[in-house]
């Protein structure tokens, strides 16, 4: 097995489907964001009826960024703050204020991509060759709900490429030594567009972890603590498509007990780096609230675990053809899944 087979080694090319490039908290009715993904400039706005638009960001007139000095949002459209011109959500020019008429190769000369907003998170369908989007992005009931509450993320830019990101949810071997993790359940489901990992992982006192930098307190102090308390957790991770997994943990101890939803995603800025956001919603599992500072440590502590994976991606090359052993993941089975978002769809 070649480098060349695999079509995601190959240079330029991105997973098609739905990636998360903001969340719904970070765009206000009449704002205006500038995004950078698939190695292009993007424009998000959301129109006075709350509908979010993304767009090319450079006008199809004169260059302009639709997001020059602010940006300017009129009804659900869009306006470029050079000469005026509007486009709708689809990157149709509606309107040019000072023209008789709109000439014909302006109508489609701005690309719009399908946007899909739900479970408080706004994700842009990415598709080179163009076709409509599906409809795979379950609905996650408890965000919004009482005692839930709406996410708490965290994004980092990171080097890293999406194939090894993506290989994480079967790689059952890295856990004693990434997360100081005990492996006691572990099985990996594969559907259509979905890949699964279901876990019950022990913290180990014993196991080996990496302790990424700035972290802002003492992880193997807290890991060994915890450890101590013989806490129950089992978690469902599921991918989604290509770039976002939904996990759902629930955890029971003497001193606390919770149930948490992570949205963990990573979305391509180009072919060296990565957005990755963890972004999670904690509740308690029994009558017991949950401590302040737990509520307030939990979120960080889901971005510090791909923290730890970070280190190992940052420098890592990628076997194409790796010698793997029976203990191992089914990696070479995730790969041929992974490959589904590169090929055309025909
Ligand atoms: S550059 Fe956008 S309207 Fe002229
Ligand atoms: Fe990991």
């Amino acid at each position: 097995m070649s480098a060349a087979r695999y079509a995601f080694l190959q240079p330029g090319r991105y997973a098609r489907g739905w990636h998360i490039v903001l969340f719904s908290q970070e765009l206000a009715v009449g704002e205006v964001r500038r995004l950078h993904y698939f190695a292009r400039d993007l424009v998000a706005y959301r129109g006075e009826s709350g509908r979010v638009g993304i767009v090319d960001a450079h006008c199809p007139h004169l260059g302009a960024h639709l997001a020059s000095g602010g940006g300017r949002v009129s009804g659900d459209t869009i306006a470029c703050p050079f000469h005026g011109w509007v486009f709708d959500h689809n990157g149709r020019c509606v309107d040019i204020p000072y023209a008789r008429a709109i000439p014909e190769r302006a109508v489609d000369a701005l690309r719009g991509w399908p946007v899909l907003e739900r479970n408080g998170f706004i994700a842009l369908w990415y598709d080179p060759e163009g076709n409509p989007p599906e409809d795979y992005l379950p609905d996650i009931p408890e965000w919004g709900a009482q005692g839930w509450g709406d996410w708490v993320f965290y994004r980092s830019r990171i080097r890293a490429r999406a194939c090894d990101v993506i290989e994480n949810i079967v790689d059952i071997a890295h856990f004693p030594h990434v997360h100081a993790g005990k492996v006691r359940k572990w099985e990996n489901r594969f559907g259509e567009r979905t890949v699964t990992q279901l876990s019950t992982v022990d913290r180990d006192p014993g196991a080996q972890m990496i302790v990424p930098p700035g972290v802002p307190f003492d992880l193997e102090g807290m890991h060994k603590e915890q450890a101590g308390q013989g806490a129950e957790a089992w978690g469902d991770a599921t991918y989604h498509g290509p770039s976002i997994m939904y996990y759902y943990t629930e955890s029971s101890g003497a001193e606390l007990s919770y149930r948490a939803w992570w949205v963990n995603c990573h979305t391509p800025v180009n072919q060296e780096e990565l957005d990755l956001c963890s972004a999670v919603i904690v509740s308690s599992l029994d009558e017991r609230p949950l401590p302040g500072e737990f509520a307030q440590l939990y979120p960080q502590t889901a971005h510090i675990a791909f923290g730890q994976d970070v280190e190992i991606w940052k420098d890592k090359v990628y076997r194409a053809d790796p010698i793997l052993c029976d203990g191992d993941g089914p990696i070479n089975k995730l790969r041929r899944w992974y490959e589904q978002f590169y090929l055309p769809r025909s």
